[in-house]
Parts: structure tokens; C-alpha cells; sequence
């Protein structure tokens, strides 16, 4: 057995190199191996590829700014166009008024850079002792330790040595938890920190009411609202942000994957005008954070071409329509017994199966028919690219039931 010198994320690292699938092409909610065979890519690659494969405006986009001027940082005294208009149209879109935005290169570091924001406010604001992270089981929130100490997904915090102090997880949907837990720490709480929808740990849509309650029960006790918008933003409820769809608005706003739909690695963090008061008002406090990446010129080129494409090609709106069959086909599965529940809210559901079957070996049937999905613990994730067509979401229930079947 022969391993590859490229170890794979999420993989395992004795896995033979020849196992691994080549994909060479892709063209709308298409894929295309090295021997030809095409795949329906029902996870939009990663929960990201939004506006699907193969785009030209976006690829144009990212070509005409690699010609330009294809890479340089943005620490202080530099910036550059795309990354300064980029910041504008997500601000623009942002439910916060006024916001501003910090650019990263992927969604745990967006993670990362929130929580850091987060207990630096705090500090900014002569509150140093706020140190407390709270976070959600079945919460997924990124592999740097940050993400991964106020991880909810108890295998992926395994192994790794001591993790990040101060953090607590909290029941996925139990509020009156999230109370009680504020009722005894909540002056010691710097932030909470929510996906709108939980996408890695299940596809886990909010109960009616939580995350306006963990806004309240922030507000009650000083504390910041974080939004893991990393899968939810960028239209995949329907919304620029999931915040919107909820009508919950917090202080600081993760987002990545949709951002460029994947074609070039973008993230960033959204922050509110109160947080931005409190790094603004000392002229001489500087920010001792960033990468190498922040707001690069290429990535953010690549981000203004596809909030462009969102809009001029109305792919919210798909959203809506891909949603509606995504749940009426789930849903007939689960009325004539084939799987157990459906959940998702949007472009995003999970397929829950019966205790008698095992998600990797459907995700393997369903990949022998040239359908990708994506096996979480007892469920099937479907996160299609915005594009699919209708006949194509037909087919990834199609697919999945004949897997059962
Ligand atoms: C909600 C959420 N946060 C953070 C991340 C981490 O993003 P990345 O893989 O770009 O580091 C992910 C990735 O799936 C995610 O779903």
C-alpha cells in the first residue's frame, strides 16, 4: 500500500494513495474524475460553492486581478482595491449598521479571529476578567484551537493536548440551560458562539426561538453574540446571512466558503459598530492581529465577482426553490419509512437515517451512482451548489433512496 507525500484533511493517513479520487473538471453542479466519470455534487464541494462550478465571471475576475497585481498584504501602510471594495458590499449586506470588516483566509480563522475580538473587546472596554467562551454541542466551528477548544463535536477534540480554557458547551437547543448557565457566570461570559443552522454537526436547524434568546440572554448580561455564518451566509438560507433569515442580530459574524463560493480561499469576521467604537476610540491602540492574507487582492477580487453573480443571477431565490424540493423529497422518504427524519432549513438538510443503516456505506451506494453527498453521524447532508437545477435535486433524492432501497 502506497501512501501519497499529500496527507489529506479529515482523512485517514494510512489510506492508500490510488483510493483517493481524482477530479480533474467541473462544470455547474458537475464533477469530472481523471477516468471520466461525472459526479452530481450535492455538497457544493464543502457546503461552499454556491454559485457553482466553472463560472466565468468569477474566473475572469480572479485572471484580470492575478494580471493586475495577483498578491500583496494589507498590514499597515498597505491596502488595495478589492479588498477595500469587498469590505464595503459585505458591510452593505451585513444586518448590523455601520459594520466593519476583517479578512482572513478561512472560515477557522474567521473563528479564531472572532473570538479573539471578542475577549479584546471586553479588554477595551475595562472588563478584562470576561474571559468565558460558551459554545453549543454539535456545534462545528473549525480545526485552528480556537475552533477547535469551542468545538461541540467531542471526537474532533480529542487527541490534540490541552486545549483553549474558559470554554463551556451548552445543549444544542436548550435555552433554559444557556439561562441557567448565565444566571450563575454571566459576568464572567465574553461570548457566545452559535451557527445559525449547526451544518457539520447534523444539519441542526435552531429551535423556534433559541437564538433570539441567547440574544436576549447576551444582552441581559453583557456578553457578545457570535454567528458562525460560515455555512449559513451567502444564500444558502435564502439571505446574504442566516442572521436575517432568524431576524436575530448579533455583534461579530464568521462567514468564508460562500464568500467566493470556493474559488479562491476567503474569510473574514463582521463587526458591529459598538464593537468597532471600542477598537476605534484610542487613536494609538493598535490591533495586533492578521495574517499574511488579510484582504488578498486576488481572494477578495474573486469575492466581489460572486456577490455579483448572487445577485444578478437571482441564486437566492434558487435557494428558496431548492429548499422546497429538497424538503417535499425528504420528507415522502421519511412518510413511507425509508429514513427515519428530515432535517435543514434552505439549501442545507440532513437526511436522518433508520438505527439499521450506516451513513458511510449510503454515501458510498450513492457514489457508485455519481452522486456526492456527505455522511454525518447517523444522517446524509445535502448542501447542493444554488445552481442545481431541479431535475438535478430529483436526482440526489433519487439517488439516496435507491441507496436505501
Ligand atoms: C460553521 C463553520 N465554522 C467554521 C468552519 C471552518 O472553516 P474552514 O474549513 O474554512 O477553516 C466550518 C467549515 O466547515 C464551518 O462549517
Amino acid at each position: 500500500m502506497t501512501t501519497s507525500a499529500f496527507l489529506h484533511p479529515f482523512a485517514k493517513p494510512a489510506k492508500a494513495k490510488g483510493d483517493f479520487i481524482t477530479l480533474v473538471r467541473s462544470e455547474g453542479s458537475t464533477l469530472w474524475d481523471r477516468d471520466g466519470n461525472a459526479y452530481l455534487d450535492g455538497m457544493a464541494s464543502l457546503w461552499c460553492c454556491n454559485a457553482g462550478h466553472g463560472n466565468r465571471r468569477i474566473i475572469d475576475a480572479i485572471k484580470t486581478q492575478l494580471d493586475s497585481m495577483a498578491t500583496y498584504n494589507t498590514f499597515d501602510p498597505w491596502t488595495n482595491e478589492p479588498a477595500e471594495r469587498l469590505a464595503a458590499e459585505i458591510a452593505e449586506r451585513a444586518p448590523m449598521t455601520d459594520p466593519r470588516v476583517f479578512f482572513t483566509c478561512s472560515g477557522s480563522e474567521a473563528v479564531d479571529t472572532a473570538l479573539k475580538l471578542a475577549r479584546l473587546t471586553h479588554v477595551r472596554r475595562g472588563d478584562p476578567t470576561r474571559n468565558l467562551l460558551v459554545s453549543r454541542t454539535g456545534g462545528y466551528h473549525g480545526t485552528t484551537y480556537g475552533g477547535t477548544s469551542v468545538q461541540g463535536i467531542a471526537a474532533n477534540k480529542d487527541g490534540w493536548g490541552e486545549l483553549l480554557p474558559a470554554v463551556l458547551n451548552v445543549a444544542q437547543n436548550d435555552i433554559e440551560a444557556a439561562s441557567r448557565l448565565f444566571a450563575e457566570r454571566g459576568n464572567e461570559i465574553a461570548a457566545v458562539i452559535a451557527e445559525p443552522v449547526q451544518g457539520a454537526g447534523g444539519v441542526h436547524p435552531p429551535a423556534p426561538g433559541y437564538l433570539a434568546g441567547l440574544r436576549r440572554l447576551c444582552d441581559q448580561h453583557g456578553a457578545l453574540l457570535i454567528f458562525d455564518e460560515v455555512i449559513c451566509g451567502w444564500g444558502r438560507l435564502g439571505h446574504w446571512f442566516g442572521a436575517q433569515y432568524y431576524g436575530v442580530t448579533p455583534d461579530l459574524i464568521t462567514f468564508a466558503k460562500g464568500v467566493t463560493s470556493g474559488y479562491a480561499p476567503l474569510g473574514g469576521v463582521i463587526l458591529s459598530r459598538a464593537i468597532c467604537d471600542s477598537l476605534e476610540s484610542d487613536p494609538d491602540f493598535l490591533l495586533r492581529h492578521g495574517y499574511t492574507y488579510s484582504g488578498h487582492p486576488t481572494s477578495c477580487a474573486a469575492g466581489v465577482a460572486t456577490l455579483e453573480v448572487y445577485e444578478q443571477d437571482g441564486l437566492f431565490a434558487r435557494a428558496d426553490a431548492i429548499a422546497t424540493l429538497l424538503e417535499d423529497g425528504l420528507r415522502a422518504l421519511v412518510e413511507d419509512g425509508t429514513l427515519a427524519g428530515a432535517r435543514g432549513v434552505g439549501a442545507v438538510w440532513a437526511a436522518e437515517l433508520t438505527p439499521d443503516r450506516d451513513a458511510y456505506v449510503v454515501r458510498d451506494a450513492m457514489l457508485a451512482q455519481g452522486v456526492i453527498a456527505r455522511p454525518l453521524v447517523n444522517s446524509i447532508a445535502l448542501c447542493p451548489p444554488l445552481v442545481m437545477t431541479d431535475d438535478e435535486v430529483g436526482r440526489l433524492i433519487d439517488s439516496l433512496a435507491t441507496a436505501l432501497r
